[in-house]
């Protein structure tokens, strides 16, 4: 069959037609997610929220956000002295509007079977609609893998990984009896917007779990009234960057802010608008690019770290890589 001369001027037209189509139609989606669509009303979950790592940083910022839209907070941490602290100021700022609660739980230290025994205990008769595991721990400096010492390993695991893991199992079965509930893992942009972080090895693969946990739990528990996502920062001032703020860089609160807006919605959010369009570039450069910055860029850092570290314990800063 003869096709018409001008078919592959057609087809050509029509390709292009459907791209610049595609393109506006993700541009509009996302105008529509990211500043048009209505959040979810968060006290339709329950009355109390349950907070991980609330005593600083993002988890601290979700208490008082959380708190200041009506709902009674039960706040996770392991010094009874900032939860009392943290408690005291949420009292303060929301002139007694709203309860709150504080559990002593040490993720490091206690077993799990603690963990969730203490959890189940403190939430007992409080209907919880929210749970935020926010509590984190982060290398102080890059290293390679096998110079990560034991007790930063233990921490990492445990925090990071088997915390979330213990609280979510203590937490789901009263949401899955009120059929209704909201869970939202705080994962991070070094799992989900770069291919690789090296020299951050362990910290990026605990919040990789984080990933894939929560987007399998969304699946399972979906269809029974419960949200759960994981919500991706990229950098945030808090202790654990100890970042100056700015543009890229918001401060807790502005932080916490961007995440409320997204609960109950997709399963893995980058919720911070710069965070959002620094994710949408950076996904656009070639993996081997990235690879190639991020190991200069982390390798550099790991020697700066290990010249502080030498500095306060005294000792030469010693290394068998190259770190140019
Ligand atoms: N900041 C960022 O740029 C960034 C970027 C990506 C992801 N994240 C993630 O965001 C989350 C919050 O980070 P952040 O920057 O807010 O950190 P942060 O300011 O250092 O706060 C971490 C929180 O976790 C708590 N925590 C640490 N170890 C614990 C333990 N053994 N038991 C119980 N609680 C423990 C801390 O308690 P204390 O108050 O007692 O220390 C604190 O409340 C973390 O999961 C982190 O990985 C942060």
């Amino acid at each position: 069959m003869d096709l018409p001369h001008n078919f592959f001027l057609l087809a050509t037209a029509l390709l292009g037609f459907i791209s610049v189509c595609k393109f506006f139609f993700h541009f509009f989606n996302w105008i529509w997610i990211m500043f048009l669509r209505p959040h979810k009303k968060l006290i339709d979950y329950g009355s109390w929220a349950i907070i991980t790592g609330s005593t600083d940083g993002i988890g601290k910022a979700m208490a008082f956000e959380f708190a200041l839209k009506g709902l009674n907070i039960l706040l996770v941490g392991r010094s009874p002295l900032k939860l009392e602290a943290t408690s005291k100021e949420i009292i303060d700022k929301t002139f007694g509007n709203v309860e709150v609660k504080s559990v002593v739980v040490d993720l490091q230290n206690n077993s799990g079977e603690e963990i969730m025994n203490k959890v189940e205990e403190a939430i007992d008769g409080l209907d919880v609609g929210i749970l935020v595991n926010g509590a984190g721990v982060a290398y102080p400096y890059a290293r390679f893998f096998h110079e990560v010492d034991l007790d930063l390993m233990d921490t990492i695991i445990k925090v990071n990984v088997e915390g979330t893991t213990w609280i979510t199992k203590a937490v789901l079965p009263s949401m899955i009896k009120n059929k209704k509930g909201a869970i939202i893992n705080i994962g991070s942009g070094s799992t989900v917007v770069i291919p690789s972080y090296p020299l951050v090895t362990l910290y990026a693969a605990s919040k990789a779990y984080l990933a894939m946990f929560s987007a399998c739990t969304n699946l399972e528990y979906k269809q029974l009234g419960i949200d759960i996502q994981c919500q991706v920062p990229l950098f945030v001032s808090t202790k654990m960057t100890r970042m100056r703020a700015s543009l890229f860089v918001p401060t807790p609160d502005k932080y916490s802010k961007a995440c409320t807006k997204w609960i109950g919605y997709e399963k893995l959010v980058v919720p911070y608008l710069f965070h959002n369009l620094q994710s949408f570039l950076i996904r656009k450069i070639p993996d081997v690019f990235l690879d190639s910055y991020m190991l200069r860029n982390l390798l550099y850092m790991r020697k700066r770290g290990l010249i502080k570290d030498s500095q306060i314990k005294g000792s030469k800063a010693s290394s068998n890589f190259k770190t140019n």
